[in-house]
């Protein structure tokens, strides 16, 4: 019997050893290296066209290089084909990441709906019924998406000539197996294998494939991180499960930007396009309440207004608690240290808890100054002005520092009917605006006169 060969994957970073080890070399994490049954392919299945076989590469002079291959595909959805960098480059494979249940199944089904074009949505995960019943809620009369239950590529492939389909779709690349290694679906050996024959495909057919791949628990998508780098397009869909907005951006494009930005909002009937995110993102009430403060801050390229909610309250516990839900908590035990000093709040002894409203993360320094204002307001119980409006960062001496791209913000909160904006002292503009007031403010103290 012909020996069986093996080798010893970390199964966190994809590092491949001669024999076991208690601990990865690479990335440090202890008992994450296993064995996996491996067999080389003598050949991929994927087989390859005869006008290809023979033919050699040459260099040509770079402006004569033909594009026309690399023309894209428009995917009927604003929002995918922003964050691809206007629609899909035929013969690119884009993988789509994201935490369990958060809609990725539904993203590239209904996408896969709505195309003109010839679709196979090849599935490991659902059964055919399940996939119709969910694609009867979504889009009922769609003639050209075919939907295959199927995990193992070599079928997949047979069926794939068979069908001659202008996009691929594959729910998800953990699920597959290829004949040729022997290893479990999901080990990184089968994950690197059945990549690269879908790379191979997608190249010599010049058909774009969407793979979906699952994350681990700390946000990085499962499998080896050779996989990122195998792939043109890494998308990750995110947001808060128990909240309708998804947010898609691209962690790597090769080819276009991945400062874009999609929204979408998830519904009975599939997610919707939300192309005016800021006016959703202000939550509507009755009167003004104490603790709320809206922020200008720029995700991606867009401008997005975005409501920031604090509430202060005398600490029941010796240690007072800080929670914050999308925001960064050492972020905000930074901005209360720094109120403390500065502007002589004895907030030791209170609780602090942070929410941004809709459940969107934001990483953008310029919500410093709304947060820190929302805490004001809160500790004192005095409501802001609903029309006031904030875009700076705070700096550890209470310096409010500038921002980028603070036109935008001022620009945006105008349309939106704002009618004070405060930035910082030291930003430039040559901007006019008719119906927005811009306060300019250069310490914390500042912002603690004009409030309180
Ligand atoms: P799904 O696409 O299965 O998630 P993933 O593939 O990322 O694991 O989406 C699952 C969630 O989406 C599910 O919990 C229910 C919700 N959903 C809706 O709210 N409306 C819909 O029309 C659909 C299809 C799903
Ligand atoms: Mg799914």
């Amino acid at each position: 019997m012909a020996k069986v060969k093996t080798t010893f994957f970390c199964q966190n970073c994809g590092s491949q050893y001669a024999k076991w080890q208690g601990q990865c070399m690479s990335c440090k994490e202890w008992n994450t290296i296993a064995e996996e049954v491996i067999q080389k392919p003598e050949k991929s299945d994927w087989k390859t066209p005869k006008a290809t076989t023979k033919r050699v590469s040459k260099p040509l002079l770079i402006n004569e290089i033909d594009t026309s291959q690399e023309a894209r595909l428009d995917m009927e959805d604003g929002e995918f084909n922003r964050v691809l960098g206007g629609g899909m480059v035929n013969g690119s494979l884009t993988l789509l990441g994201g935490e369990p249940g958060i809609g990725k199944s539904t993203l590239l089904l209904q996408i896969a709906l709505k195309l003109q074009y010839k679709t196979l949505y090849v599935s490991g995960e659902e059964s055919q019924k399940q996939i119709r019943m969910r694609a009867e809620r979504i889009n009922p009369n769609s003639n050209n998406c075919y939907i295959l239950t199927e995990t193992k590529t070599q079928n997949i492939f047979k069926q794939i000539e068979a069908l001659e389909p202008d996009i691929v779709v594959i729910d998800s690349i953990q699920t597959l197996h290829s004949d040729y290694i022997e290893s479990s679906a999901g080990s990184i050996s089968q994950i690197k294998e059945c990549t690269t024959e879908l790379i191979k495909f997608a190249k010599e057919t010049s058909t774009p494939v969407l793979l979906i791949g699952h994350i681990t628990k700390d946000g990085n998508i499962a499998g080896p991180k050779i996989l990122e780098h195998m792939v043109d397009t890494v998308l990750q869909f995110e947001g808060d499960r128990n909240h309708v907005f998804r947010i898609l951006r691209a962690n790597k494009n090769r080819f276009g930007s991945t400062n874009e930005l999609g929204i979408y909002e998830m519904h009975g009937k599939g997610l919707r396009e939300v192309s005016n995110p800021s006016e959703i993102l202000i939550s509507e009430k009755d009167g003004e309440l104490s603790g709320n403060a809206v922020a200008a801050t720029i995700e991606g390229l867009r401008p997005l207004m975005i409501e920031v909610q604090a509430l202060v309250s005398t600490a029941v516990y010796g240690t007072p608690q800080r929670s914050a839900t999308g925001f960064n908590a050492k972020r905000l035990n930074m901005l209360l240290a720094v109120l403390e000093k500065r502007a002589g709040f004895r907030l030791g002894a209170k609780d602090v808890f942070l929410n941004i409203t809709g459940g969107i993360t934001v990483d953008d320094p310029a919500i410093d100054l709304a947060v820190v204002a929302a805490i004001l307001s809160s500790n004192e119980d005095v409501a802001l002005e609903s029309d006031y409006c904030f875009a700076a960062e705070v700096g550890l001496s209470g310096e409010i520092r500038p921002v980028q791209r603070v036109e935008q913000r001022i620009l945006e909160a105008e349309k939106l009917g704002f009618a004070v904006i405060f930035i910082s002292k030291y930003c430039k503009i040559t901007l006019k605006t008719s119906s927005i007031k811009v306060k300019f403010i250069s310490k914390i103290e500042d912002l603690v006169n004009e409030l309180v």
